[in-house]
């Protein structure tokens, strides 16, 4: 366990600190959801036993070279043995809820409802229970990327319209097993990223290559797919449905330059706009994205636009097919214009991100993450004005490191600043912030790059068959922080 003060007197930072502008950690609602989060793939391990299919995750991360250090994720936490330990420091951080997500491939090897693994719904029922047993409201992603390889091979995966009545089926029974206790769903956890890098540039499985094209229509059946789950939801189970999407906070370049502001916010809706709009606005594709789309398409010679179109009965079928937004915030950069690229294949949003701004912010133990926490404020403003005031629910932050330092003093700091940002817009701003999520609850396989980059609150040995998790200072920091909003109640 961890001591009091394990790094010497005064031990880690406490939640008391957390004081800017004159608001404390205290001040957040009292119904406030804090949460942590892990996902199937990057957790489980279990790959292959009682009856789990495959799923493209598994057939990529087995091929030597696709994943940093060939690493993959057959044993992973091994969370599918070690669920007990799981629920055990999800209670000791004391927050109330857990995100994680169902393996698609233990409930339906196939993917399809010809076979159902009732040993697959065994596992989810006991980690349900346990987390129930401890006053821990379970938040559950139906697809965090672990596609069934069956639907890849048969169908090509999210390009076939097909597998969006899998996808269904998979959610029904889903809701139909667990509904009953889950009352908190997120359809896709981070379609941009399914889409750009699975049917875009081609980093993650299926590792389908075409940035201009396919692309869009994978998004495009994501979007209707995700609007079936929601259908297909049983109401009177009480719950709520919706989806978890990824952006990063564009800040101009030069805020007095409108055709920077017109970047900054043209590449939030090449982003998140992207699956938002169709669903809490119109049904349809943010208008700055149809005009682009259409605008180089027919500068390449093109007679229809690339960018699909739903049909007027599909846009009443998904738009407002939500209950809440689900936010993944880590990030920002510095955005200016750049129209100079009408290659196709080139990004559709024109934008050029600026080196000198983004590369000055602190790093972290990932390429693509830097610190700053000005953007969590900024971004939930964005969505209030453009979501009319949606509930909103952090569904991850966070931040990596390489080694796994238990003295993770920026980890804390991270928290800390991001935790405060978000306040601001509770609090001063008027954001309808329902919740917020750690990213994540332990050291996992982090996709495409293993084992090497660490979010955890606790550490694993991923070379210690016990895979014992040890928690860091920002484990502890993060616990007294909630209890400090306890006492005040
Ligand atoms: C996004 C993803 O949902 C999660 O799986 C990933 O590990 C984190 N962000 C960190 O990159």
């Amino acid at each position: 366990g961890f001591e009091r003060g394990y790094c010497g007197p005064g031990g880690f930072p406490s939640g008391r600190i957390l004081h800017e502008d004159g608001i404390y950690y205290d001040d957040f609602p009292k119904d406030f959801a804090w949460s942590s989060a892990t996902s199937a793939y990057q957790v489980e391990g279990g790959w292959n036993e009682d009856g789990k299919g495959p799923s493209i995750w598994d057939t990529h991360s087995q091929i030597p070279g696709r994943v940093f250090n060939s690493d993959n994720g057959n044993v992973a936490c091994d969370s599918y043995h070690k669920y007990m330990e799981d629920v055990k420091i999800i209670a000791d951080l004391g927050t109330k809820y857990y995100r994680f997500s169902i393996a698609w491939t233990r409930l339906m090897p196939d993917g399809t409802d010809r076979n159902i693994n009732e040993a697959g719904i065994a596992y989810y029922n006991q980690l349900i229970n346990a987390l129930l047993d401890k006053g821990i409201q379970p938040m559950i992603t139906l697809y965090h990327w672990d596609l069934p390889q069956y639907l890849q091979n048969t169908y090509g995966g999210w390009l076939n319209e097909t597998v969006t009545e899998h996808f269904k089926n998979y959610a029904k029974l889903c809701f139909d097993r667990f509904g009953d206790r889950v009352k908190f769903w997120i359809t896709f956890n981070e379609p941009w990223i399914v889409a750009y890098l699975g049917y875009g540039v081609a980093a993650f499985p299926p590792g389908h290559y075409s940035p201009g094209i396919d692309v869009y229509v994978a998004a495009h059946n994501i979007i209707k797919a995700h609007a079936k789950a929601y259908h297909v939801f049983p109401r009177k189970q009480n719950g709520k449905v919706g989806i978890t999407l990824n952006v990063g906070w564009s800040e101009p370049y030069d805020m007095y330059n409108p055709s920077d502001l017109e970047a900054s916010d043209r590449d939030i809706n090449f982003n998140l706009g992207w699956f938002a709009h169709p669903i809490y606005v119109n049904g349809d594709y943010p208008e700055v994205m149809k005009a682009n789309v259409a605008e180089k398409s027919q500068l390449q010679g093109r007679q229809k636009s690339r960018l699909p179109e739903f049909t007027q009965q599909e846009k009443e079928y998904i738009n407002g097919t939500f209950d809440f937004l689900g936010l993944n915030f880590y990030t920002s950069s510095v955005i200016t214009s750049d129209k100079k690229t009408d290659r196709e294949g080139s990004y559709d949003g024109d934008k050029d991100i600026k080196g000198a701004g983004t590369q000055d912010w602190i790093g972290s133990g990932s390429s693509w993450l830097r610190v700053t926490p000005f953007g969590l404020r900024k971004i939930l403003n964005w969505l209030k004005k453009e979501y009319n005031n949606v509930p909103v629910y952090v569904t991850e932050n966070g931040v990596s490191d390489r080694n796994g330092t238990l003295r993770d003093y920026h980890r804390i700091h991270y928290y800390r600043t991001y935790i405060n940002e978000m306040l601001k817009a509770v609090r001063l701003d008027g954001c309808n912030v329902k919740g917020y999520t750690a990213w994540s609850l332990m050291d996992n396989f982090e996709w495409g790059t293993g084992y090497s980059e660490r979010f955890g609150l606790h550490f694993v040995n991923f070379s210690d068959p016990t895979r014992t998790r040890v928690p860091k200072g920002s484990a502890y920091w993060y616990t007294q922080a909630r209890e400090y909003g306890r006492r005040r109640k």
